[in-house]
């Protein structure tokens, strides 16, 4: 008798425990929808140029962003001294080969001219087809030492967006190979 009211009990409290769960994640969903929404509201209000100007300002705050971070040592936690830009200089290949740590090869440095535009597409290292952002950090792990940055975060963001738009003109080949030196 005594068990099956524990049992009872214990039925009672992790399913209160699951609704109650359940109702955090809708409310945290709900949340989501509420700021959307408001941005939605905010943005409604705005006449047509300052829509533009303002959707122009966003978009040229996180390519600067995203410039600082491709050319800071730092970025992604670094820790060899090397930027993006010393391999990429200017989003283009310096033309010579980066070292793998702990292996003997090397592989020759691509340009990032059109490079967005050929992704999400499988990489070796993940075994798997992978976004920019995840191949952005590869490169801070692989070549410069470091941890990454955080997916799906504004500095993530940032720096996809100022590698994307060395891609702006180029054609779109998901899955496309690497373009040498350029
Ligand atoms: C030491 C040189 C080196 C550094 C530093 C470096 N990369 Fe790379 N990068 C490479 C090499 C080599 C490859 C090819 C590796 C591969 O495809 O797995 C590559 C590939 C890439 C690609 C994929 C190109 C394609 O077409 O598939 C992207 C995007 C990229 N790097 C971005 C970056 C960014 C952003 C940084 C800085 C956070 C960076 N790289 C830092 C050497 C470097």
């Amino acid at each position: 008798m005594k068990r099956k009211s524990n049992l009872f009990g214990a039925l009672l409290v992790s399913s209160l425990l699951f609704s109650s769960c359940s109702m955090m994640v809708k409310m945290m969903g709900m949340e989501d929808l509420m700021s959307a929404m408001e941005n939605m509201d905010k943005m409604m209000a705005r006449s047509a140029s300052e829509k533009r100007s303002y959707v122009k300002s966003k978009q040229s705050a996180a390519l600067a962003t995203g410039e600082k971070l491709f050319n800071d040592p730092l970025t992604g936690e670094g820790t060899n001294g090397l930027s993006c830009n010393s391999c990429h200089p200017s989003g283009t290949s310096t033309g010579g080969e980066a070292q793998i740590p702990m292996r003997e090869y090397k592989i020759p440095i691509p340009s990032l001219v059109g490079a967005s535009s050929s992704f999400p597409k499988y990489k070796i290292p993940n075994d798997a087809v992978i976004t920019l952002q995840q191949m952005n950090n590869n490169c801070m792990r692989m070549f410069m030492s470091g941890k990454g940055l955080d997916l799906n975060t504004p500095e993530a963001w940032s720096l996809e967006t100022y590698v994307a738009s060395l891609s702006n003109g180029e054609t779109v080949q998901v899955g496309g190979m690497m373009s040498q030196s350029q």
